[in-house]
């Protein structure tokens, strides 16, 4: 019978050892003796060379999505005469050798800020193929991003115009830019919204674009690249894709009769499945829609289709993370809903909203699996936890876990790659994980784990002479 504390969506495993595809990187299964692989590497032996929590990266299964990714809006892009650049969106998840990976694989990148700038340019990313985003990006930010040849900066307010104007001016360059519209159109996951303008801090409001473009084009110091649009994350329905890329061709027609526009930026936000009952679209439609429907708003514009940029990070990083924790402690808790009492069980694991904070900031749902062997035991309905100070500490919220389930096994976290790393802290002091890659049989290090010194060398008070060594 159904755990009555189960949501809806959830069902009842037959098979606890099934690891469904649609969650998991390509790579995972189970060896002869049951116990977890990913990219060819057992979980026992990451977990003791690199020690848990530790975020898994499929280096294959990130690589092969870039492929996928860029195939799916190449093709119809050619077939339409149009180019498309891809920007794989840094903030998903980035260290210098992912940023090596997407910089093999052709893709350009898109920074969010002067520290993932310095990644990129520290991975040997040339600033050509760098664009640059941000509500309230700093002079330093800036000037870095215009001395290192950054290909364009997207615009995000109109303070921004002189600003950058006046940087790329004493640098003596003429700089690319982009300008961010708010559209009015917001995706979320099963539908979108269309407002006149959405409530939000990012983008210029559609009626100032005509004359922020003027102002732009007025610079010698700025080229003006085209406009941008990005409207949500893990969304999974094309219409607001549509909907925003009609709205930016609008405007794009109109401000093309005035000087020629390289580019139209539609942004990232493809969704992806985190749980098994998650119905992301498939990306090759999906691409072959966005620019069908660009072509044909082109066609009755009256314009050319632009060349087209994308900004994906979830849909590439994402689905190539795993994440890995040890069982510290279990506790069924007892619960009455409705009349009905019903046992959750507590699966309390090393990390928690330290390592993956989207199931307290969103309300994220994930899924998990005994890794370290296989099992034939009952499901039960399980709340996975961290050690945390706060209730909300939740890394999977609704799962269901073998009920021999044992402290020091291992558990594992799918769809992790993306926001997961990014998103880290070290609440309670606890230090950010280490990242380790997999492929061929083989792992490597990425990034260490954070330890104690690494977070008392920031403390001016720490004084090492009061530390008992012994
Ligand atoms: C401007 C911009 N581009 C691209 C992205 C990447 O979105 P996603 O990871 O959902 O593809 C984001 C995410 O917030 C963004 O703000």
């Amino acid at each position: 019978m159904k755990n009555p504390l189960a949501p809806e969506w959830l069902r009842t495993p037959t098979d606890l050892n099934l690891l469904p595809e649609r969650i998991w990187p390509a790579s995972v299964k189970r060896d002869g003796t049951g116990e977890m692989q990913i990219g060819g590497v057992g979980v026992g032996e990451l977990a003791s060379k690199y020690g848990t929590p530790l975020y898994v990266i499929d280096e294959d299964e990130f690589r092969n999505r870039l492929n996928l990714l860029n195939r799916a809006f190449s093709a119809p892009a050619r077939d339409l005469g149009i180019s498309v650049r891809m920007y794989y969106a840094a903030k998903a998840l980035l260290t210098t050798e992912i940023a090596r990976w997407v910089h093999q694989e052709g893709y350009s990148i898109d920074v969010a800020s002067g520290g993932e700038l310095a990644v990129a340019l520290a991975a040997g990313f040339e600033g050509a193929k760098i664009g640059m985003h941000g509500n309230n990006k700093s002079l330093s930010e800036i000037s870095r991003a215009v001395s290192n040849g950054v290909n364009s900066i997207v615009i995000d307010s109109e303070l921004e115009i002189e600003r950058i104007a006046s940087i790329a001016e004493s640098n003596s360059v003429v700089q690319g830019v982009r300008l961010r519209v708010n559209s009015g159109v917001h995706a979320s996951t099963h539908d979108f919204l269309a407002t006149a303008r959405e409530d939000q801090k990012f983008g210029v409001p559609i009626e100032q674009v005509e004359s922020l473009v003027e102002t732009i084009r007025s610079h010698s110091s700025l080229k003006f690249l085209g406009l941008h649009s990005h409207i949500g994350s893990q969304i999974f329905v094309v219409d607001g894709f549509i909907e925003a890329a009609r709205r930016l061709l609008e405007l794009h027609a109109k401000l093309s009769a005035k000087g020629e526009i390289p580019e139209l930026n539609l942004g990232g936000g493809f969704g992806i499945a985190y749980v098994e009952n998650d119905r992301p679209l498939n990306i090759k439609e999906l691409a072959e829609r966005i620019i069908s429907n660009v072509a044909s708003i082109s066609a009755e514009l009256g314009i050319e289709p632009p060349n087209l940029c994308f900004e994906p990070g979830r849909i590439i990083a994402g689905p190539s993370g795993v994440t890995l924790y040890n069982v510290g402690t279990l506790k069924d808790v007892e619960v009455t809903v409705d009349g009905k009492t019903a046992i959750r069980r507590y699966v309390s694991v090393d990390g928690g909203m330290s390592d993956n904070l989207r199931s307290s900031l969103y309300g994220a749902e994930y899924s998990a699996s005994l890794a370290s062997r296989a099992t034939a035991a009952e499901p039960v309905l399980a709340r996975v936890v961290g050690k945390h100070c706060e209730s909300g500490d939740i890394v999977v919220n609704n799962t269901y876990l073998p009920s021999d389930l044992a402290i020091n096994e291992l558990i594992a976290v799918p769809a992790t790659g993306a926001y997961c790393y990014s998103l880290a802290s070290n609440y309670n002091y606890l230090g950010r994980p280490p990242i380790a890659s997999v492929r061929g049989g083989e792992s490597r290090l990425l990034v260490r784990g954070e330890t104690e010194q690494d977070m008392l060398a920031r403390d001016e008070g720490y004084r090492t002479e009061l530390i008992d060594e012994s």
